[in-house]
C-alpha cells in the first residue's frame, strides 16, 4: 500500500489560497495514481489568522505544524493588515513558524526553464541553463538578534536597533547542509558574507573554511563578499552552483536571482530543520508574496506553489521520482506555450490559475499513460 503523509496546508493571504488549490489538484492526482496518500489538514496563517484568532499564527497551528510530515504555505500579508500592531503583523506568523520549527536552512533554487529564457531581464545566453541553489540561514542573524527595538532618547529623538549575530553552531549546521547538497550537484559552494566590515561575517568565513577542511574537501569552496556576489549574479550568474549565505543577504540575493529566471511566480523554496529520529521539520512555500493586487481574480501563477510541493516530495517524502515527474510536466506545459499573465509573451496562450493547474495534471497524466 502507498505510504501516507500528513501535510499541513497554510494557504494564508492574497493569492495563497488560489495557488494552494492547484497544489491540492496535483496531490489528488498523485494519490489517485497510488503513488502516495496525503492526509491534508488546513489552518490559517498571516492576515487570515489575525482575522480568525487575533494572532498571525496560533499555538494550535504551531502544534499542527510540528506534528506534520511537511507544511505547505501559500503567502502572507496584504494592505488589509497594514495598520495592525507590528508585533502581530502577518509576516510575524511566518517568522515564528520558522523560528519555532527551527527551520535553519532555506533552500531556494533559481532555475531557468528553457521556455522562459526570453522572460528574463538579462540576455538569454546569460541565463539559459541557469541552475543555482541558494542555501540561506533562516533562524539567526539580524532577523532574530537581540537587542532589538525602537527607543526614545532623552532629547526626544529615537533610536532603532537590530543585532547581527551568529554562533559557531548556527554557521556550521547550515554550511554542512550546503556542502552535502553541493555533492549532489556540481560540487561547488560559494559562501557570501561581509567579512570586510562585520565580525559576524569574519566568523562566518572562518567557520565555513574550518568545516570545509574538516569534512568536505571534495567540495570546491570559494568565498565572496556579499556586495560582489550581488554584482556577479547579474554579470555572470552561471558561475554559481550553491550559494551559502546568512539570513539577510540570503533574502536580498535570492530575490535578485529569482528575477534572473523571468518571474517570481516560478520559484519554489524549502525550509528545513535538523533531522531528529528520522523526522525533519519542513516548510515549503513559493518565493512570491501574496500579490494582493491580483488576488481573487484567478490569474496568479500556481507553478511556484506546485514546484514547492515537488520539493516536499523530494526532501520530506523521499518521492524523488514523483518530484521529477512534476518538474518535467511543468517544463512541458511551458514548452507547449501556456502562460499565466506574469510570464505572458507574444504568441503564447494566456491562461488562468486553474487552467494552468489542469494543464500540469494533464501533462502528468500523459506521461504516466
Ligand atoms: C522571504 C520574505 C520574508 C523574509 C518576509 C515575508 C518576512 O521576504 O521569505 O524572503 O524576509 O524572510
Ligand atoms: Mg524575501
Amino acid at each position: 500500500m502507498a505510504k501516507s503523509f500528513n501535510i499541513l496546508l497554510l494557504p494564508g493571504d492574497g493569492i495563497g489560497p488560489e495557488v494552494m488549490a492547484e497544489v491540492r489538484r496535483v496531490a489528488r492526482w498523485l494519490a489517485a495514481q497510488g503513488i502516495a496518500r496525503f492526509e491534508m489538514e488546513e489552518a490559517p496563517v498571516g492576515g487570515a489568522s489575525i482575522d480568525a484568532d487575533g494572532v498571525p499564527v496560533s499555538d494550535a497551528t504551531l502544534e499542527l505544524a510540528k506534528a506534520a510530515d511537511a507544511v505547505l504555505l501559500g503567502a502572507v500579508g496584504g494592505p488589509k493588515w497594514a495598520e495592525v500592531d507590528y508585533a502581530i503583523r502577518p509576516e510575524a506568523g511566518l517568522l515564528r513558524l520558522r523560528k519555532e520549527l527551527e527551520l535553519f536552512a532555506n533552500l531556494r533554487p533559481a532555475q531557468c526553464f528553457p521556455a522562459l529564457v526570453g522572460a528574463s531581464s538579462l540576455k538569454p545566453d546569460l541565463v539559459a541553463g541557469l541552475d543555482i541553489l541558494f542555501v540561506r540561514e533562516l533562524v539567526g542573524g539580524v532577523y532574530f538578534g537581540e537587542p532589538r527595538g525602537i527607543e526614545t532618547l532623552e532629547d526626544g529623538t529615537r533610536r532603532g536597533v537590530n543585532t547581527q549575530v551568529y554562533t559557531t553552531a548556527e554557521i556550521r549546521r547550515v554550511a554542512a547542509l550546503a556542502f552535502e547538497l553541493a555533492r549532489q550537484r556540481s560540487g561547488r559552494v560559494c559562501s557570501a558574507e561581509k567579512s570586510n566590515v562585520m565580525e559576524s561575517g569574519l566568523l562566518w568565513r572562518e567557520e565555513v573554511t574550518a568545516l570545509h577542511a574538516e569534512g568536505y574537501r571534495d567540495v570546491e569552496l570559494s568565498h565572496m563578499l556579499a556586495d560582489n556576489c550581488a554584482m556577479q549574479l547579474v554579470r555572470a550568474p552561471k558561475q554559481f552552483d550553491v550559494i551559502l549565505t546568512d539570513n539577510l543577504f540570503g533574502d536580498l540575493l535570492s530575490d535578485e536571482a529569482a528575477m534572473l529566471t523571468g518571474s517570481l511566480g516560478m520559484l519554489p523554496s524549502a525550509s528545513l530543520g535538523a533531522e531528529v529520529d528520522g523526522h525533519r521539520a519542513a516548510l515549503y512555500e513559493p518565493i512570491h508574496g501574496s500579490a494582493p493586487d491580483i488576488a481573487g481574480r484567478g490569474i496568479a501563477n500556481p507553478i511556484a506553489a506546485i514546484l514547492s510541493f515537488a520539493m516536499a516530495l523530494r526532501y520530506s517524502f523521499g518521492l524523488d521520482g514523483a518530484a521529477d515527474m512534476i518538474e518535467s510536466a511543468v517544463a512541458q506545459v511551458l514548452d507547449g506555450g501556456l502562460r499565466t499573465a506574469d510570464i505572458m509573451a507574444d504568441g503564447m496562450a494566456k491562461v488562468s490559475t486553474d487552467v494552468m493547474g489542469e494543464a500540469i495534471v494533464g501533462a502528468l497524466a500523459k506521461r504516466a499513460a
